[in-house]
């Protein structure tokens, strides 16, 4: 498989008036996954990886209210100011904060050549409006990828993480070091630690995923597209075994 130009997603972290750098080619069968698990599990570290393999979006909705609150607080909306209040708290932002975000955005859901949803859904009502775009435009979802983690892995994988303030590119200060300390490898740009992994902070993102995500797990079981993917390993190791179990997919598809 050859390794497909990787985008800088301006269309969804900057808005529709934005344009991506590299849009993926159009596919016969594209991709469109969701991962599923709790924070820190690995999703964004996962979609990097597989976006490079299967050539799909990198569609994360922590990724666009990051973006937004890099802008002038004067050219923020009163709805994304408080949605990135909600954020540092580390608590969800609401269902029709999230969804205008989204929707104004449907075009990287609906024209990519794929898409690797990762942060969204996280409530039944976000995975509701999602079916119900999805019905309408007549596509269906691959699968539902559900990394699962015991909760001692999660806080060491939160409280070490670095992001890159450019390029979104995630670090580990132990497990997946930066060449160079503070450094972003792929782009140079700097290397920070978000204000929702402060220890506070990721007890209530760790609750609100209990209350508000994990039933998500039964809903897409339920609707056959769960895979679920020990997600112990390093990254590599974890997306390899991801592969296998999408591979083993796209045959029974194709059978
Ligand atoms: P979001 O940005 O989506 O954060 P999250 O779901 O909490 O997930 P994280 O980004 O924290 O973790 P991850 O699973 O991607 O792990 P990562 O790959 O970085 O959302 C942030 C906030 O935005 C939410 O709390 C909410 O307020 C709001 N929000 C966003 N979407 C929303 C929605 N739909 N509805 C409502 N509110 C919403 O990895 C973590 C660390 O571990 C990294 O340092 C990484 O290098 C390391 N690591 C990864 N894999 C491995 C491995 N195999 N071994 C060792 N280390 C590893």
């Amino acid at each position: 498989m050859s390794t497909p130009a990787k985008s800088d997603r301006a269309a969804w972290l900057q808005g529709p008036s934005a344009e991506c750098s590299a849009v993926p080619a159009e596919r016969k069968n594209p991709w469109r996954l969701i991962l599923l698990g709790a924070p820190g599990v690995g999703k964004g570290t996962q979609a990097e990886l597989l976006t490079e393999r299967l050539g799909a979006c990198h569609l994360s909705t922590g990724d666009a209210f990051r973006a937004a609150g890099m802008q002038s607080s004067c050219s923020q909306s009163p709805a994304m100011r408080a949605a990135l209040e909600y954020m540092r708290r580390g608590e969800l932002v609401p269902d029709s904060t999230v969804w205008e975000m989204v929707r104004e955005r449907s075009d990287c859901i609906v024209n990519c050549g794929g898409f690797i949803l990762d942060g969204f859904p996280r409530t039944l009502g976000q995975a509701e409006s999602l079916k119900e775009l999805m019905e309408k435009e007549e596509l269906s979802l691959s699968a539902v990828v559900d990394y699962e983690l015991p909760l001692d892995d999660i806080i060491q994988r939160l409280s070490g993480r670095r992001t890159c303030e450019k390029c979104k590119s995630v670090f580990h200060v132990t497990e997946r070091p930066p060449k160079v300390g503070g450094v972003c490898d792929r782009c140079g740009g700097h290397l920070f630690q978000r204000e929702d992994d402060r220890p506070e902070a990721i007890t209530v993102r760790l609750e609100a995923y209990e209350r508000s995500t994990a039933p998500l797990i039964q809903f897409y079981k339920e609707l056959g597209l769960l895979l679920p993917i020990v997600a112990k390993g390093s990254p590599d190791e974890i997306m390899a075994r991801t592969m296998e179990k999408l591979e083993a997919l796209s045959m029974r598809l194709l059978a």
